[in-house]
């Protein structure tokens, strides 16, 4: 949850807000009246993607004053001005971010933002000592142009310090010093320059593996495969295009790290001849056949061509309906592959490939089950996560 309140560094709050949502999190916006002031509504719905709540009196029946703190994993008031400041010190409930806050058991985060005076203030000196003995990280504020043409201490921290500084507090730092490489989306094989053979994957899955290593510490390198969502900032990004290119990509840096997750929907066969020119239907009979060749088994290259102690964790979308065989064919894979895990999911027309939700299972080396979860990609690669910490 993100608490704006309303000082003129209100503007801000929406590069703060989007760095939650690009780093993949579900972000849920509390402004005060006075940070519409600032910034409008419509601007924090669309940059949040969810609805913005700032009355008390509205959506009582769903007891919204306590609901939307008890649902938080983390609350984050930026900017936070002397007067919110003042109310959190002394437990005021008098708006809806004051009830929010109250009702969290979440960790708390501020970012504060004012002129040098009000921040120098006793009052307000005092009132931070007292968040910060609850507990509470404040981040900043920084020293540098104030919204005149004076400049001190007062200015809002920047949006990205107060997203990495936030994510932290909130996320165990248990992949710090781990270096992960994860491959994402759907390689796509040319037919001619203007067609290709390809597959349904987003790459919501793979990034957001990346994303969430990152809020754990990690340095991540992501290759990308025509991925559809946003690479999370953070990390390296290498974009490919084809499963030569992203053999390519594997093959310089997987000797950097330290797991290695194939995400990425690589493509079994490509055409043997790329045609130079357009392949036009006019020249063609009545059918078309194209020539497929077996592409290089990336996955397997790692599994069975080891440089260190790297873990490797392969994954299989299989369209398989009975459980028991989809089981019989993770643990064949995973043998095959000579992968340290095998994250196994169903897939199908209108089961995991573009979908939000992924419904999982972890296999160990042994083929047995060691992890299952359901929920969204970003939680099921938390818990793809924990496994593997
Ligand atoms: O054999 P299958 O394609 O089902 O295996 C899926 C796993 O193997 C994924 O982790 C995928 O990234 C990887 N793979 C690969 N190279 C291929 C085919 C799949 O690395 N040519």
């Amino acid at each position: 949850m993100v608490g704006v309140t309303g000082g003129i560094a209100a503007y801000k709050a929406v590069g703060v807000i989007r760095g939650f949502v690009l780093a993949g999190h579900d972000v849920h916006v509390v402004a005060t009246d006075a940070a519409l002031r600032f910034v409008g509504k419509p601007t924090l719905e669309a940059i949040s993607r969810n609805i913005v709540h700032t009355d008390l009196y509205e959506g009582v029946a769903a007891v919204r004053h306590v609901a939307i703190g008890q649902a938080a994993d983390l609350v984050v008031v930026a900017p936070a001005t002397a007067n919110t400041i003042a109310k959190l010190a002394a437990g005021l409930a008098d708006d809806l971010l004051g009830n929010t806050v109250l009702a969290t058991t979440a960790p708390l985060v501020i970012a504060p933002a004012m002129h040098t005076e009000m921040w120098h203030n006793a009052a307000t000196a005092a009132n931070i000592a007292t968040l910060r003995a609850r507990g509470v990280t404040i981040v900043g504020p920084a020293s540098g142009q104030l919204t005149g043409s004076d400049s001190g201490v007062g200015r809002l921290a920047e949006p990205e310090q107060i997203v990495r500084e936030a994510l932290a507090v909130a996320v165990p730092q248990d992949l710090a010093g781990r270096r992960i490489l994860v491959t994402a989306g759907g390689t796509r094989e040319a037919i001619d320059p203007v067609r290709f053979i390809g597959n349904r994957s987003s790459g919501l899955q793979g990034a957001s593996l990346a994303a969430a290593a990152l809020s754990r510490g990690a340095t991540v390198t992501l290759i990308a495969a025509n991925i559809e969502v946003a690479a999370p900032a953070g990390a390296t990004l290498v974009t490919v295009g084809s499963t030569a290119e992203l053999a390519e990509a594997v093959a310089s840096h997987a000797k950097l790290a330290d797991v290695i997750i194939m995400a990425a929907a690589v493509a079994d066969y490509r055409p043997r001849d790329v045609a130079d020119g357009k392949i036009k239907k006019e020249n063609q009979g009545d059918g078309l056949t194209l020539e497929l060749v077996k592409n290089p088994d990336i996955l397997a290259g790692l599994g069975h061509g080891r440089h260190g102690d790297e873990i490797v964790v392969g994954f299989a979308a299989e369209t398989e309906t009975d459980d028991a065989a989809l089981l019989a064919l993770g643990r064949q894979k995973i043998t095959r592959k000579g992968a340290d895990y095998l994250v196994l999911n169903r897939v199908g027309w209108t089961e995991g490939f573009t979908q939000a939700h992924n419904t999982v299972l972890m296999l160990d080396k042994a083929g047995d089950i060691v992890m299952e979860a359901s929920g969204s990609k970003l939680s099921v690669a938390h818990r793809i996560l924990d496994t593997l910490a």
